[in-house]
């Protein structure tokens, strides 16, 4: 079960496949071909690079050079002497992984995966990221010389025993996921669009297992280690980092699987769960919480500048966390003494019935968010074993008001229609504003109490495009400069229509598990420093964020983020944009959300 949990991690750190691969390549342009396919700085695999067979080092001649130990390998500029299939071979102690690409008129991708039977593998296929998903692809086996047969699978939707699922239907990613792999899974998979355009050949080859030892806790047993220098200077802003980019990337997998609807989370929330359980984690689990929430992994201090930065944002944002156990398990001491130093949780025991316990969390869950969320669970099931929660909640007033006279106008929406909305409306409103290049977005910046504030990023027009091109252009890097620009300008009195706005989202998270890397926690996970008799799976996971644009302020947290230009005599966010509620003092975002329907 280890074996197969490492074998998972792995390829699915592989199979997030980015979008640069499918490309018509052009004398003089110039190329990154990625090796693993998410952005990441470090890895544990060794990675060589061969082109036309002959390794490729520092010493090569010619236009090719390798960028972070081979993490990615850059061609510039492309000449005809570079076509000829390169290949980049990863290696890590359980799995091999080779990923080929043949540069020609068209690059074509070609996988060949090893895998041990029994184990799960992602087959990947990407659409090319500049076009629009309008079909699932198609993928086959070839089942002889020459012939193919249709491969058929569920969504998801039956539970997690299918043989073969898409992981993310009418997504870019079109990778499908082949469970339990034996040895007759052995062959050519063609992964193709419904025009028929070949998006990726996967080649798996399965191998007998080494003989694998059942799951045992034994070598995990010792508690997080302690933070040994809770004076660092770097420590709180690695933690922002990574809850910054952790956010951004959220908002990515999220705005694909839900690309014109209203949208809403709290990174904050998502991301304390996860530092929660990582509490616990260990092995292979303990890796992929950490990778899938961007921390290092000798990171031992993430816990105690948590706690740290909670109390920071105590003034603004309340956050509560709670952990329900079955009583037939035992938590372990350490766990449990850790989980009331960092997290101010001391962990309950569930009551006898379904009934108890639902009636127990809903109500722990609508006391923490001040009665804005007052149902999240219909039912406990009595194999419930472990129920963690994470509450936020955020009230914060304008700074600068609105006219308290009751106003209404017309919200643009992304399909052309008028909708008849109230609205917040002041013309003489003291607001900072830019026009922010790099997102391609006005961006106004309302200042509230509690020292945080709401940024609106407007795309200039209500087109779907243009809203994908600011939410494509949001790394963290990009968010984080936009917020040091408006922090460097003075407001300026501008006339503001803000659209009222309530919302109540709650995305889909089985997604989101998934595209963090965390499948194996849907399939059974290390969490020997919490429990450690047996293994935990995760059964269910939520998120339901709420707010509210009021003429008072933001109750309960969203971030708006808007582009302005100082040239812009008013800013009116009657269309869909883009939102960020943002903590000034702690510096990390709160809540992230999209408007497209007040
Ligand atoms: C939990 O701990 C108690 C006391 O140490 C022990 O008697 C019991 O068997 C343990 N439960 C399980 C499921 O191992
Ligand atoms: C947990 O805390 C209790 C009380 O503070 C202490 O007696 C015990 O030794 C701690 N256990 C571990 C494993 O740290
Ligand atoms: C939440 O519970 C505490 C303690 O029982 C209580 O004092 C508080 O008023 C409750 N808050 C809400 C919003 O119900």
């Amino acid at each position: 079960m280890r074996l197969q949990a490492t074998l998972c991690l792995f390829l699915q750190l592989l199979f997030e496949l980015s979008s640069c691969t499918h490309l018509r390549v052009m004398p003089g342009s110039t190329l990154e071909l990625p090796c693993l396919s998410i952005q990441t700085e470090f890895t544990d695999a060794a990675i060589t690079w061969k082109f036309n067979g002959k390794e490729i080092n520092a010493q090569s001649p010619g236009s090719t050079t390798l960028k972070k130990d081979g993490l990615y390998l850059a061609i510039s500029p492309v000449t005809a002497a570079d076509e000829g299939d390169y290949v980049c071979l990863a290696k890590e102690t359980d799995v091999e992984m080779i990923r080929t690409y043949f540069i020609t008129v068209v690059a074509t991708i070609v996988y060949t995966i090893k895998i041990n039977e029994g184990s799960n593998v992602h087959l990947p296929c990407h659409f090319p990221s500049s076009s629009q998903v309008t079909a699932n692809a198609l993928w086959y086996k070839e089942t002889g010389v020459g012939m193919m047969t249709r491969l058929n699978f569920g969504d998801g939707s039956t539970g997690d025993d299918e043989k073969v699922e898409q992981l993310y239907p009418m997504d870019h990613d079109q990778s499908i996921l082949l469970r339990r792999t034996a040895m007759e899974d052995a062959g050519t998979y063609y992964c193709q669009s419904a025009e028929g355009d070949k998006l990726s050949t996967v080649n798996i080859i399965v191998e007998v297992p080494p003989t694998t030892t059942p799951f045992s806790c034994n070598s995990f047993t010792t508690a997080w280690e302690p933070c040994l220098d809770e004076n660092s200077r770097t420590g709180e802003p690695m933690l922002q980092e990574s809850i910054t980019e952790f956010s951004m990337k959220l908002y990515s997998y999220l705005k694909e699987s839900q690309p014109s609807s209203n949208l809403l989370f709290s990174p904050i929330s998502i991301s304390g769960i996860l530092s929660h359980l990582l509490l616990g984690a260990r092995g292979d689990t303990r890796r992929a919480i950490e990778r899938a929430v961007c921390v290092p992994h000798d990171f031992h201090c993430v816990h105690f500048q948590l706690k740290k930065l909670k109390e920071k944002l105590a003034s603004s944002l309340q956050m509560a966390s709670q952990i329900y156990y079955n009583p037939q398990i035992n938590l372990t001491e350490s766990f449990t003494n850790q989980s009331i130093q960092f997290y101010e949780v001391e962990p309950v025991k569930l009551l006898e019935s379904s009934e108890e316990n639902t009636q127990m969390i809903n109500n722990w869950v609508a006391n923490k968010t001040n009665n804005k969320i007052k149902h999240l669970v219909d039912s406990v099931s009595p194999s419930t074993q472990l129920i963690m929660l994470d509450a936020v909640s955020f009230s914060g007033q304008w700074m600068v008001k609105f006219d308290p006279k009751p106003k209404k106008g017309f919200f643009a929406k992304l399909d052309g229609d008028l909708k008849k909305v109230p609205l917040l409306y002041q013309n003489n409103y003291m607001l900072v504003t830019a026009h922010v290049v790099e997102l391609k977005a006005q961006v106004a910046r309302f200042a509230l109490t509690g020292d945080s504030s709401l940024y609106i990023l407007l795309p200039p027009s209500n087109t779907v495009s243009d809203l994908q091109q600011v939410e494509e252009r949001m790394t963290d890097t990009a968010v984080r400069q936009m917020i040091e620009l408006l922090k460097t300008r003075s407001p300026e009195k501008v006339e503001v229509t803000l659209p009222q706005i309530k919302l109540d989202v709650q995305p889909d998270m089985h997604i989101l598990i998934k595209k963090l890397g965390l499948l194996s926690l849907l399939e059974g996970s290390n969490l020997c420093g919490l429990y450690s008799e047996d293994m935990l799976v995760l059964d269910d996971v939520r998120h339901r964020a709420f707010l509210a644009l009021t003429d008072k302020g933001v109750e309960a947290g969203a971030i708006t983020l808007a582009s302005f230009s100082r040239s812009f005599p008013s800013f009116s966010a009657l269309r869909p944009f883009v939102m960020l509620l943002w903590s000034d003092q702690a510096n990390v975002p709160l809540f992230i959300g999209r408007v497209t329907d007040p």
